[in-house]
This record gives structure tokens, C-alpha cells and sequence, in this order.
């Protein structure tokens, strides 16, 4: 048994592997842990990386790759040398990553190469669907961890199918909902968005679209236009768009205009968008992490994808696929507005809050006895 303190190393890189990380950050600070945050810097802008360590009340992290807006091909060689740097400097005994971009899959092959403990939280999620990077990435690094913290039973039956060794796969819940029970009273006391955008209680719709396959593409991002154009007009409420900087650039790159009845905001911080999200009619987007929060909080939802690894939010009808063809964004809106959870179906498939709490507790006992 080791006798001394057991040290980890957080990476994190993107938005939302800093809010998901965070419930982790806070319960390493609350056992007094020996642990540092190491950001890729993948998300750079401070509407995407500084806000969330201020929302989210984290300390800064110790180092910073800088690895922002690069080509992946580069960027992926660059976060393998200097992660690798980082770790054999500071020698953890465990590595944790989140989630399915590409510093994770950095953060993988790095502690992976050099033998340290490899913790994937989120593990197990699948889409089937490899033409998406982020598909290849949780495949690939499932495979290769020692420890995979598992967010709910569709994500573990996804694993067993794999045939992977399940001495190594533990259910905790997603630290998303630690997050959100730990931030929703904070963000209704904190934030007036809604007064500053002059919206009411579920008398506007809220959308974000991200994903490469959807805005790299003109005709998959002029179809998504159309449909949230479709939508007002049929049911004639803002939408509401905190624009991510990817999809920025598109729009412009494609030179195409936001239709009427769609208002574009900067990104959002994570109490802000936590307010917009909580008293949205319906949220519309491509986004993983905003198609759980929806759930978690009650809102129901329309994926603009053809496929999700969000099937719990699916399964519960409170959230429906619609891809990019704009008729059927407008008839998925029709037919998920009002929706709520039903009865029955009152516990979270996500969780219980105490995801970070489980996975630091697994961490440390498995660490005992090396
Ligand atoms: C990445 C993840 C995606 C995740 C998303 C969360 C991969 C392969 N993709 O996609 O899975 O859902 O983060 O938001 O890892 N940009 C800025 N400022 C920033 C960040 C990005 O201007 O702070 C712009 C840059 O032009 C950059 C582009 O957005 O090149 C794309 O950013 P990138 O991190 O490569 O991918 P995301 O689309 O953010
Ligand atoms: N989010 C935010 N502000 C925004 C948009 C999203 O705080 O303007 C948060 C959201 O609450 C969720 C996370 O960012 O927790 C989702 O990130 P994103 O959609 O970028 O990535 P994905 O989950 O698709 O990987």
C-alpha cells in the first residue's frame, strides 16, 4: 500500500470539459488532495475558457499549452510532446480526462505512453456514428484507460457489448449534474439575462449549433437557418443564440445572414446560460453536454443531428431528433413544446449530484492498493 499522498493531474481543454470537470476540482479541494489543472488551451477566447473558471469559482490552472485554433493534425502532436513534458515533471499517479475532444485524446496517449493511471469520466457514450471525430476519440480512449467513470447504464451496457474488462468500469452519474445542482440557485441569484435581453419565462426558444459536421458544411448550416426561420415564424418568439466562435466564422466565411426572429450573443457564462437554458420554451441544438442539461432541467429539447449519444434523454421523450432538414426541425418543435418529464420517469438517468464525490472515492481506492 502507498504511503503517500496520491496525486492527479486534471486536463482539461474545451468549455465544456472545464464546467464538467469542475464538481472534480472542487472535491479535490474539499479532501485537500495533491492535484493541478493542466489546460491544453484548446479553448482560448474568454467568452470559452476564463468565464467558466470565474463562474465556476475554480483556481487557475497550473499550466497552459496555448494549443488554440490550430489545425487538429498540428495541435494533437503538440498537446502529446507537452502534456508528456508536463507529466514527467510532475510524475502523477493519475491522469484525468473528460469527455471526446481532442485533448482528451492527447491527454490519453500521453499518460497512456508513460504508464500513469488513465481515468476517462464520461466514458462509454456512443453514437455509433464514426464519420465524427468525437466518436473515434471516446472509442479509441475507452480502450486505452485503466479506470472508465461511467455516466449511466446505457453508456455501460455500450462497453459491455465491446467486451470490455468490467473490473474496470465504474456507474457514477455525470458530474454535469453536480454542476447544475451546484450552480442553478447560484445563477438565479447571480445573473439578470433575461431583464438585459428583455426575455420572459418560457416565451423564447434558445439554440446553439457547434459541431463540425453541421456548420462546416454550407448547405447542413443553410438548412438549420431555414429551420429556426421556419419556427418563428410559426410560432413568432425570439430565439435566442449565444453564437459559438466556430459557427461565427462560418456564417461569415459562407456569407450567409441570420433569418428574422433569430437574435445572435456573444457566448454565454455558464450562470447565464444556465438562466437561458432553465426558463427556455424549448432549446434547439447540436451540443452533448446542452441536450443532458435540458434534461436535468425539464426543458425539452430538439437535437439538430441525425444520431445522439444522449439515448437516455431520447428513450424519456424529452428530447427528439431532427437532423438538418428544416420541415422537421419545425415538426419536432411542434411536437416537443409543453413536454414534460413524465411521473414515473422523476430519476435522472445522469444521476445524483455526487458524480465527482464517487469518481475521486474510486480514484483513491484503487490507488491503495497498487
Ligand atoms: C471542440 C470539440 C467538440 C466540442 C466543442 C465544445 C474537438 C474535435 N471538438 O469543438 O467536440 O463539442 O469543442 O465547444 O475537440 N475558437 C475561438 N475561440 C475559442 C475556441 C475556438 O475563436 O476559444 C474558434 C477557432 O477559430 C477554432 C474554432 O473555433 O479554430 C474551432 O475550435 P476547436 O476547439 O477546434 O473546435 P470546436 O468546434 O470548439
Ligand atoms: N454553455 C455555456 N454558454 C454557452 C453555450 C454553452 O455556458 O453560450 C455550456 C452549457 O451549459 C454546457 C456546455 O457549455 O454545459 C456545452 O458545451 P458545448 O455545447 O460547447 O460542447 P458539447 O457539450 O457539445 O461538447
Amino acid at each position: 500500500m502507498k504511503n503517500y499522498k496520491t496525486k492527479i493531474c486534471i486536463i482539461l481543454g474545451t468549455r465544456p470539459e472545464i464546467i464538467k470537470m469542475a464538481p472534480i476540482v472542487r472535491e479535490c479541494q474539499k479532501k485537500g488532495l495533491d492535484y493541478f489543472i493542466l489546460h491544453t488551451g484548446q479553448h482560448y477566447s474568454q467568452k470559452m475558457d476564463e468565464i467558466f473558471f470565474k463562474d465556476l469559482n475554480l483556481p487557475g490552472s497550473k499550466y497552459n499549452l496555448k494549443t488554440g485554433g490550430q489545425p487538429y493534425r498540428k495541435q494533437v502532436g503538440i498537446m502529446v510532446k507537452n502534456i508528456t513534458a508536463v507529466l514527467l515533471k510532475e510524475k502523477p499517479d493519475a491522469v484525468v480526462v473528460q469527455g471526446d475532444t481532442i485533448s482528451v485524446l492527447a491527454g490519453a496517449l500521453a499518460a497512456n505512453k508513460l504508464g500513469i493511471k488513465l481515468v476517462h469520466h464520461e466514458a462509454g457514450l456512443r453514437s455509433h456514428d464514426t464519420s465524427m471525430l468525437e466518436e473515434v476519440i471516446r472509442v479509441i480512449v475507452d480502450h486505452i484507460s485503466d479506470l472508465l467513470m461511467v455516466p449511466t447504464e446505457d453508456a455501460l451496457k455500450n462497453l459491455q457489448q465491446e467486451g470490455k474488462d468490467l473490473g474496470k468500469v465504474f456507474v457514477t452519474g455525470n458530474t454535469i449534474v453536480d454542476a447544475v445542482l451546484q450552480n442553478a440557485k447560484i445563477a438565479d441569484k447571480k445573473t439578470k439575462i433575461l431583464k438585459k435581453l428583455k426575455l420572459k419565462n418560457r416565451d423564447y426558444f434558445l439554440t446553439t449549433f457547434h459541431r463540425a459536421e453541421n456548420v462546416d458544411k454550407k448547405e447542413r448550416l443553410e438548412k438549420i437557418l431555414k429551420g429556426l426561420e421556419l419556427v418563428f415564424c410559426k410560432f413568432n418568439i425570439p430565439i435566442i443564440f449565444p453564437i459559438h466562435p466556430r459557427t461565427k466564422n462560418k456564417i461569415s466565411e459562407f456569407k450567409l445572414a441570420l433569418p428574422k426572429g433569430v437574435f445572435e450573443t456573444e457566448p454565454a457564462g455558464f450562470l447565464e446560460f444556465l438562466q437561458l437554458e432553465k426558463n427556455a420554451k424549448l432549446i434547439l441544438t447540436d451540443s452533448g453536454g446542452i441536450q443532458e442539461e435540458a434534461f436535468i432541467l425539464g426543458v425539452p429539447c430538439v437535437t439538430l443531428r441525425d444520431n445522439t449519444e444522449r439515448s437516455e434523454t431520447i428513450k424519456l421523450k424529452m428530447n427528439m431528433l431532427a437532423g438538418t432538414n428544416p420541415k422537421k426541425i419545425l415538426e419536432a418543435t411542434e411536437k416537443m413544446i409543453g413536454r414534460k418529464i413524465a411521473k414515473g420517469d422523476k430519476k435522472n438517468p445522469f444521476g445524483d449530484g455526487k458524480a465527482a464525490e464517487k469518481i475521486i472515492r474510486i480514484i483513491l481506492e484503487e490507488q491503495k492498493y497498487e
